[in-house]
Order: structure tokens, then C-alpha cells, then sequence
């Protein structure tokens, strides 16, 4: 039996106009998270991770600075063609986002518990206000933050950084959604409460029962947390495999390059930076085995 992917992405082309210069920034890449799967994007700067969160989520459309073509399916269903208000229902209830700067991403305008109720009664629009004051104080306990009181009372920026993010994870997951994009999540934190904030997103994920579509620069991070990975170059999807084969062998030039950056905390010195000759990372992308995009499993590309 195959089962249908929570997010199918197929020959995704997006090109910026760049007054009237135009810039592709994805060149046809596809990819797929099946439900419960932990799946990472990992690439240098600038290789187009972001804005293929953005074009999933649906805040980045085809418009007159964007273009936008291939397929995004979320559980079978096409989305890219969506109006817009049919998308931000499904930005509130089957899918969310956690950003990496959480004090940006919560509305500094409103107190944390209103801005709990607007992402409930996207999904429930007529639970009472006292409800939801419980249904959020009961998520903040998920996130280990005890004082809902005073959290749901304060305004993003009476709360730390990492009690933000934690308050972004809670209300990521307030909807249990099939499916959490999450863009470099915490790395605006300090590495501890980086790592701990991680690890709670890790195992909460698993209980909601959610997918996630996640971004880091953080190889250790990634290697933890995903089941499977692919590699982002310039656009395009070079290599894509379970986290331990591509961890354990790497195969495309610029996956072994970009591993052979992890620094080497076992006294060998300073980490080897991306060669000078860029030309072998055109090579054609690596699947690793049973990890072929189902459609295409078999075909020659
Ligand atoms: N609104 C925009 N207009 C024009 N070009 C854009 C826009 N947004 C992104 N780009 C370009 O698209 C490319 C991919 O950007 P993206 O933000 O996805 O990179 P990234 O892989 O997330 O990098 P980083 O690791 O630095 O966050 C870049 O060349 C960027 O300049
Ligand atoms: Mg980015």
C-alpha cells in the first residue's frame, strides 16, 4: 500500500524579476514528507531553503515580482492555485510555521494569550475566551513555561527569547497540524537553550503526530533530528538519502564538501572550507536507495 505524502513538491520553478533582472532561485526541485516524517533542507546561504518553506506555506505567490510553477500538493490536494483565504485556513489548521526569530514573528502588538485564541479559533471559531485561556495555558505547560498566567498576559517583548520561541512551538502545535515548517528554528537563541528548545520541538512533534519540513545550518541538529535529508545547491536538489547513508557516505561533491566544513571538535585542527573549484558540484544530483521521489522512482533523472 503507498501511502500519500502530507507534501508533495514537483518540479517547484520560482524566479524573481529583480527589476527586471530575473534571478531563479529554485530551478525545478521536488521533494516529499510523508506524515510523521522529520525531513531536512540543508544548503549554503542563499541555496534557496527559505523561500521554498514560503512558497509551501503560501506567503510566497506568483505575483508581478514572483513566478511560480510545478506542483505543491498537501495530502493529495493541489495548493498552489489556492485563493488566499483558503490558504491561510490551511496555514491555521494543517499546517504552521516556527520561524527563527520569534519576537519578529509574534505580533508585538497583542498579548501572547489573544494571539493564543486567534491560531485556536482557526480551527475552532467559536471556542469561548475561557477556553482557550486553558487550552493555551495547557500547550505553554507542553513547552515547560509553568507561568501561563503571567505569559498569557505579556506582550512578546516582556517574555525572553527563548520563552518566545517556546510560546511559537506551543502555538505551532496548538492545532496538532499534519504538517510544521520550521526555518532554522532557535538559532536566534543561545546554544543551550537552542539545543533544549530543539529537542522539546523533536518530542512534542512526535506526540502531535506532526511532519516537519525543517531548515539548519546545524549539521549536529539535523543529524539528530531527521529521518531524511536533502541537499540544496544553487536551486537545484543534488543529493537526497536517509540521514544515516548520507551521513555515512556522502556521494555528491558538494555534500562531501559541505560535511568536511563540520568543524572537528577532535583536536585535527581548523575545518576544511568550500573548495575554490565549484565546478564538480554541477554533477548530477544522488539518491540514496528507497529514497527515490515516488513518482519518479525509476525513471531516469
Ligand atoms: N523577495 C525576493 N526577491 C528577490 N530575490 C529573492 C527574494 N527572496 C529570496 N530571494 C533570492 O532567492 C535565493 C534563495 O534565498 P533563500 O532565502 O531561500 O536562501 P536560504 O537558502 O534560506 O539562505 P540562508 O541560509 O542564508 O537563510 C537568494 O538568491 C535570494 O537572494
Ligand atoms: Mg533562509
Amino acid at each position: 500500500m503507498t501511502q500519500t505524502p502530507v507534501l508533495q513538491i514537483r518540479d517547484l520553478e520560482l524566479s524573481f524579476d529583480n527589476a527586471g533582472e530575473p534571478v531563479t532561485a529554485l530551478h525545478g526541485i521536488s521533494l516529499h514528507v510523508m506524515g510523521r516524517e522529520k525531513v531536512a533542507l540543508v544548503g549554503e546561504s542563499g541555496s534557496g531553503k527559505s523561500v521554498t518553506t514560503r512558497v509551501v506555506a503560501g506567503m510566497l505567490r506568483s505575483g508581478r515580482d514572483a513566478r511560480i510553477r510545478g506542483n505543491i500538493q498537501l495530502e493529495g490536494r493541489e495548493v498552489l492555485d489556492l485563493p488566499e483565504p483558503a490558504y491561510r485556513r490551511l496555514r491555521g489548521t494543517f499546517m504552521s510555521m516556527i520561524f527563527q526569530d520569534p519576537t519578529s514573528a509574534l505580533n508585538p502588538l497583542f498579548m501572547i494569550g489573544d494571539q493564543f485564541r486567534e491560531v485556536l479559533r482557526s480551527a475552532d471559531p467559536r471556542i469561548s475566551r475561557r477556553d482557550a485561556r486553558e487550552r493555551a495555558a495547557d500547550l505553554l505547560k507542553q513547552v515547560l513555561l509553568d507561568d501561563a498566567d503571567r505569559i498569557l498576559n505579556a506582550y512578546p517583548f516582556q517574555l525572553s527569547g527563548g520563552m518566545n520561541q517556546r510560546v511559537m512551538i506551543a502555538m505551532a502545535l496548538a492545532n496538532r497540524p499534519a504538517l510544521i515548517l520550521a526555518d532554522e528554528p532557535g538559532t536566534a537563541l543561545d546554544v543551550t537553550v537552542q539545543a533544549r528548545t530543539l529537542k522539546l520541538m523533536g518530542s512534542l512533534t512526535s506526540e502531535a503526530g506532526s511532519a516537519v519540513l525543517f531548515i539548519s545550518h546545524n549539521l549536529g541538529v539535523v543529524r539528530e533530528f531527521a529521518d531524511r535529508i536533502y541537499v540544496l545547491y544553487r536551486g537545484r536538489i543534488v543529493e537526497h538519502g536517509r540521514t544515516a547513508d548520507v551521513f555515512a557516505a556522502p556521494r555528491h561533491p558538494y555534500t562531501q564538501a559541505l560535511f568536511a566544513a563540520i568543524p572537528r571538535i577532535v583536536g585535527r585542527g581548523m575545518p576544511a572550507v568550500l573548495p575554490d573549484d565549484v565546478s564538480a558540484f554541477a554533477a548530477p544530483a544522488c539518491i540514496h536507495e528507497g529514497c527515490a521521489e515516488p513518482e519518479l522512482a525509476g525513471a531516469s533523472r
